[in-house]
């Protein structure tokens, strides 16, 4: 995850999941979620329809004022989905970029929130060892130097004890990784790469002190040799960069550390290559696809060429779920002359499935607060906390959660862990809300425009 998607999601790091019970009901306070009781269940049945793959050519719009928490909900729709299923957000005016496509950045966009994953079984010995013996002998030219020509290794695991002779190339790496008595590593039977999984909790014990930051580690149970099972998860987006750079010849070094030219776009022929190869290992069995949500903030941003775009990517075979947000009622279709709900294209608008979101009462608002000021480490008197339930429900909640973190370094400042009715007064003063900024900007424009 970048660094930016990582701050936009700290502002919703409290939130788990729907807060929903077993019937589908929204809890008053849950997962993190306060309130906003219908919008809540409608997303758990979306929730529901997707996990049935009943969603498919389908889209959701959240339709709400400002702070109503739609960012909120659709965060709390992928964390249901699933950890490993992908969430990608992007904003409406993000696809103007002037190096990229905007279709581009949306089809990135798209192809990020299509998870793949792998499944392998592969063959392993895995155990404490509890020898290992190099065999050395002269090198065939070099006489002054020695090799390394077999080894004798002997693993154990709770259940049972096995040695092994293996040949110079697992003997060979075993040394190169350092590997010791008393560690615990898994060998793959048919490469012979060796895996350090850590030391033994028993090995541990008896040393009286860890090895750097090898991790202590069970012995395992069960035979040594045995199929074992890996996992992983990568997304199509992943998978054309890929591709795309074996394509254009950067060899294994330029696939490890992304050298050479930066990638600006991808030819549609990998990218159908990818979704070759990747419905050819679904239908081997080797791996299964997770189609996951894309977030789109602020969608009445997208032009009409962006919008037809969209509806044709979701009819496709390989698209993911689409959630939008939207602050707009009647307004134009960018690029065009047409008034429209959302400033949205008809034929999308028939795709939805729309979620409206409310203003919070001042209870609701309460709750949200407090839920911030924990995540966020903060203490806040009774006062400090009314007078921010004031603001958030007279200006936005987006306002009254953000001027907490100034507010508890004010009462740092001033030698006091509890953020206190002043500061808050001190830091509403200070800074200003996205509204009064815009009027501030405004009246600054028709001093000069005169
Ligand atoms: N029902 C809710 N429960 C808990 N936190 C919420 C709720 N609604 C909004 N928030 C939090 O309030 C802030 C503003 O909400 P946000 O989801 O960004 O609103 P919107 O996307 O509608 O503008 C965020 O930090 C969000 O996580
Ligand atoms: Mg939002």
């Amino acid at each position: 995850m970048s660094a930016r998607m990582l701050a936009r999601v700290g502002a919703h790091s409290h939130i788990k999941g729907l807060g929903l019970d077993e019937k589908g009901r929204a809890k008053f306070i849950g997962d993190g979620l306060v309130g906003q009781i219908k919008a809540r269940e409608a997303a758990g049945l979306v929730v529901k329809l997707i996990k049935e793959g009943k969603m498919a050519g389908r889209a959701v719009l959240l339709a709400g004022p400002p702070g109503t928490g739609k960012t909120a909900i659709a965060i709390g729709i992928a964390r249901e989905l699933g950890s490993d299923v992908p969430f990608v957000q992007l904003s409406g005016s993000e696809i103007y970029s002037a190096e990229v496509k905007k279709t581009e950045v949306l089809m990135r966009a798209l192809r990020k929130a299509i998870g793949v994953r792998f499944r392998e079984i592969r063959r392993v010995l895995e155990g404490e060892i509890v020898e290992f013996e190099p065999h050395f002998v002269p090198h065939p030219f070099n006489p002054y130097q020695r090799v390394v020509q077999k080894a004798k290794l002997t693993l154990r695991t709770k259940d049972e004890r096995v040695t092994y002779t293996v040949g110079p190339d697992v003997a060979e790496e075993m040394i190169s990784r350092g590997v010791q008595k008393g560690m615990v590593v898994m060998i793959d039977k048919e490469t012979g790469r060796v895996s350090v999984l850590g030391i033994s909790e028993d090995a541990a014990k008896e040393l009286g002190y860890d090895i750097g930051r090898i991790p202590r580690v069970p012995v395992p149970s069960g035979p040594v040799e045995k199929d074992r099972e890996f996992v992983w998860t990568t997304t199509l987006d992943e998978l054309d960069e890929l591709f795309h750079k074996r394509k254009s010849g950067g060899g294994i070094f330029s696939l490890l550390f992304g050298g050479g030219e930066e990638r600006k776009e991808i030819d549609p022929e990998t990218r159908a290559q990818v979704d070759e190869w990747v419905k050819e290992q679904v239908e081997a069995g080797k791996a299964e696809i997770l189609p996951g949500v894309l977030f789109i903030d602020e969608i009445h941003m997208l032009d009409i060429e962006a919008f037809s775009f969209l509806n044709r990517a979701l009819e496709s075979e390989l698209a993911p779920i689409v959630i939008m947000a939207s602050n707009r009622g009647l307004t134009k279709i960018r690029g065009t002359d047409i008034v429209s709900p959302h400033g949205m294209p008809l034929d999308l608008l028939d795709r939805l499935l729309i979620i409206p979101t409310y203003p919070y009462t001042a209870e609701e608002t309460r709750e949200i607060l407090k839920i911030r000021a924990r995540e966020e480490g903060i203490e806040l008197d009774d006062e400090a906390i009314e007078l921010l339930v004031r603001y958030g429900t007279e200006i936005s909640l987006r306002y009254a959660v953000q001027l907490m973190a100034p507010a508890a370094e004010r009462a740092k400042i001033n030698g006091r862990t509890k953020v206190t009715k002043e500061d808050i007064e001190a830091v509403r003063e200070r800074f200003a809300s996205v509204e009064e900024s815009i009027q501030h900007l405004k009246e600054w424009e028709e001093k000069f425009l005169k």
